[in-house]
């Protein structure tokens, strides 16, 4: 396992709609395993691969010690309303307040291909929508009306927890 750089938000790599996997093969292996202390040292919450510059559809969520892999992964369902604050490993030190859906369920595959579905509320629904926006080249500045909405990460410390400030 080694720790990979991660990119920010001025990457082209970020732009990019990533590629669909089809061999869930060693190398798949290798980059899951990477992106986990590359996440843990970060430190965040939430990884996709284009963050590490490998412009494929996989990523990681970390909450509550619960580890989520996602290869290919699609929302099928959304409801609800939720605002907060969320950051992202990509645009280092800043948040801003997002409004997302409150609950969604993903369908995804593991790193052995096998299809599974997630559901998600709060910052776990909140995760799975900014990573699969990852992997679809949108990043969560792309929901502001300005990038004057965007506040330092020290400003906003009394509102933010800790999982947020660390960067999704
Ligand atoms: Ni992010």
């Amino acid at each position: 396992m080694a720790i990979r750089r991660i990119v920010t938000a001025e990457d082209p790599v970020l732009r990019e709609r990533t590629k669909k996997v089809s061999s869930f093969d060693a190398s798949l292996h290798r980059l899951l395993d990477d992106m986990l202390p590359t996440m843990r040292d970060a430190p965040g919450v939430g990884l996709a691969a284009n963050q590490v510059a490998v412009p494929l559809q996989v990523a990681i969520i970390e909450i509550d010690g619960k580890l989520t892999e996602l290869v290919n992964p699609q929302i099928v369902k959304s409801s609800g309303e939720q605002v907060d604050w969320e950051g992202c490993l990509s645009i280092p030190g800043y948040v801003a307040e997002v409004t997302r859906a409150a609950k969604v369920t993903v369908k995804a595959r593991d790193r052995h291909g096998k299809e599974f579905r997630v559901k998600g509320e709060e910052l776990f629904a909140r995760a799975l929508q900014h990573e699969i926006d990852h992997l679809n080249g949108r990043l969560y500045i792309d929901y502001l009306d300005s990038l004057d909405e965007l506040v330092h990460v020290r400003e906003a410390e009394d509102e933010v927890t800790e999982e947020t400030a660390a960067g999704i």
